[in-house]
């Protein structure tokens, strides 16, 4: 099942509905130089007796947070919230955290639904459609609460609908902007559904039971055409380095294919390859205790893949996608793999693993060996795959990677984009320390503390050679670490961006 939050996103005419007599919970009002010229505003203004305008001057003046005013004659809604808008130069985080922010307090006052007055600013080299869509993403996103796994103390979100409220739109314009909106807020259910995978504990989220979320989705959207293969079947495909990996735990690996075909049979699918190591414990090399809890999100990947297909299934969109997660849980055992054991991988590489604790690439690069059936116009996995990208970039940007300088270029403009950044790293011949071992034809690991998530990349590369494929670490921006701890959606944005827009030809 997919994970949704607000009912619905709305987009509204204020040249066909009253503001004044607007029913609704909160009411908000981002606040300009030029908001006072709006007309709205100005209604709401006289309606008070000028009691808005005069918070606005003087609140405003020195302080930035928002205000929240009750309920006031005249006006149907239950509450109004000024907020001191972003101005046109601020960067693209800022506004989704603007949005977000308000979507927090609607739940944080139990309202069920919030207007928004589209009135204020949009950022420079940006339009009223950017705006909405990213308005109803993270209206959306921010909407989400994860309480599955409390009992006494579950709070969950409030908010039901939220209604973004436009003026002065053509008939053309109007459309155009409802369809943003629609776009936006498909894309925020498609975090949605990545952060609750991601957030979900991980006895709750095995591989097999992240199998049974999958196959549920064709259920809901009967596009989505959901196989799965078993240890059996994964076995017979020839996949040694993948089954490596489930090896030392009770948890028997899954890896679901999820295949959506909206645009012409002839047209090859873009694939997307998710990692999803349900818990990783390291194995063998066992990781430190500190924070180790974390590993759950180690499924980030396959629960962004998962968020991106219900994303274009629930938009009906006109492309052919295949998705792929690829689950297993990375346990140490006295069945477990063990440093210096040797496998054949489905591309019949042999691995020498050297470090059960590089196991991402293993599960990985029998998927892409098996995505290559499908002849893909390109490939995109996505992994939180290196320690060393939270090191190289932060939590700020994934790390880019690929063989095609084009798909590269596309990925990284989406980011910017979206807000979902990634920033690209080099995939040079040097890299390839991978190569280096005496007992095989490969090594999982290479180049000592060096340039790991390079060299990470750089061992997937060597399974990638037919076709045009890029590698996205989401290491460090999939989720947030303490105190804030949870998923982040990302990179569903950025994927769901760079495939709706059409701009891998
Ligand atoms: N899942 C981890 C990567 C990771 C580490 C993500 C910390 C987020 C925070 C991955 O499987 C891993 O353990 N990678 C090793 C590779 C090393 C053994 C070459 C790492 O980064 O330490
Ligand atoms: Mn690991
Ligand atoms: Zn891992």
């Amino acid at each position: 099942m997919s994970h949704k939050v607000l009912n619905n996103v709305f987009l509204k005419d204020l040249g066909k509905i009253d503001v004044t007599s607007l029913k609704t919970d909160l009411l908000v009002i981002p606040v300009s130089t030029h908001t006072k010229k709006n007309n709205s505003f100005k209604t709401l203004d006289k309606l008070s007796k000028g009691y808005l305008n005069k918070v606005c001057n003087n609140h405003f003046k020195d302080k930035n947070a928002p205000i929240l005013l009750p309920a006031m004659q005249g006006i149907a809604a239950k509450n109004i919230m000024l907020v001191k808008d972003k101005d046109s130069e601020a960067q693209t985080y800022k506004w989704l955290d603007f949005f977000a922010s308000i979507s927090a307090k609607g739940n944080s006052i139990n309202a069920k639904d919030i207007a928004f007055l589209v009135t204020g600013n949009i950022p420079k080299n940006k339009d009223i459609n950017w705006f909405i869509e990213t308005a109803a993403r993270s209206f959306e996103a921010g909407a989400y609460i994860f309480s599955e796994t409390k009992n006494k103390t579950a709070k969950k979100p409030s908010l039901r609908n939220v209604h973004l409220l436009v003026d002065g739109l053509s008939t053309k314009e109007l459309t155009a902007a409802k369809k943003s909106a629609k776009q936006g807020f498909a894309i925020g259910e498609g975090m949605n559904a990545a952060k609750y995978l991601g957030d979900l504990p991980a006895n709750h989220a095995t591989p097999r039971i992240i199998e049974r979320k999958t196959k549920a989705l064709s259920k809901e959207f009967p596009k989505l055409k959901v196989k799965s293969l078993n240890e059996k079947e994964l076995a017979k495909l020839g996949m040694g380095s993948y089954l490596s990996v489930a090896k030392g735990s009770d948890e028997p690996p899954r890896m679901m294919i999820v295949e959506y075909k909206g645009g012409k049979a002839s047209d090859k699918p873009i694939a997307l390859v998710g990692k999803g190591i349900t818990f990783d414990t390291g194995g063998i090399s066992l990781k430190p205790s500190p924070a180790m809890d974390e590993m759950k999100w180690d499924m980030c990947g396959a629960a962004s893949v998962f968020g991106i297909m219900t994303t274009l299934a629930r938009l009906n969109a006109d492309v052919n996608v295949v998705g792929i997660l690829a689950c297993a849980e990375n346990m140490p055992s006295a069945k477990a793999t063990k440093p210096g054991d040797v496998v054949k991988s489905m591309s019949g590489q042999t691995i020498e693993i050297l470090n059960t604790d590089a196991e991402g690439r293993l599960v990985l690069c029998d998927a892409l060996t098996y995505v290559g059936r499908y002849k893909p116009s390109y490939v995109i996995d996505m992994a939180t795959l290196t320690g060393a990208v939270v090191v190289a970039l932060g939590r700020h940007a994934s790390g880019v990677m690929s063989n095609d300088q084009f798909l590269a270029d596309k990925i990284l403009e989406a980011g910017e984009n979206t807000g979902d950044r990634a920033w690209q790293l080099p995939l040079w011949d040097e890299y390839m320390s991978c190569t280096k071992t005496n007992f095989a034809d490969l090594a999982n690991i290479g180049g000592g503390r060096e340039a790991g998530t390079i060299t990470a990349a750089a061992f997937l590369s060597k399974f990638t050679e037919d076709y045009k494929w890029a590698h996205i670490d989401i290491a460090a921006s999939a989720w947030y670490s303490s105190p804030k701890k949870g998923g982040t959606g990302r990179p569903v944005p950025l994927i769901s961006e760079l495939i709706l827009s059409k701009k891998l030809k």
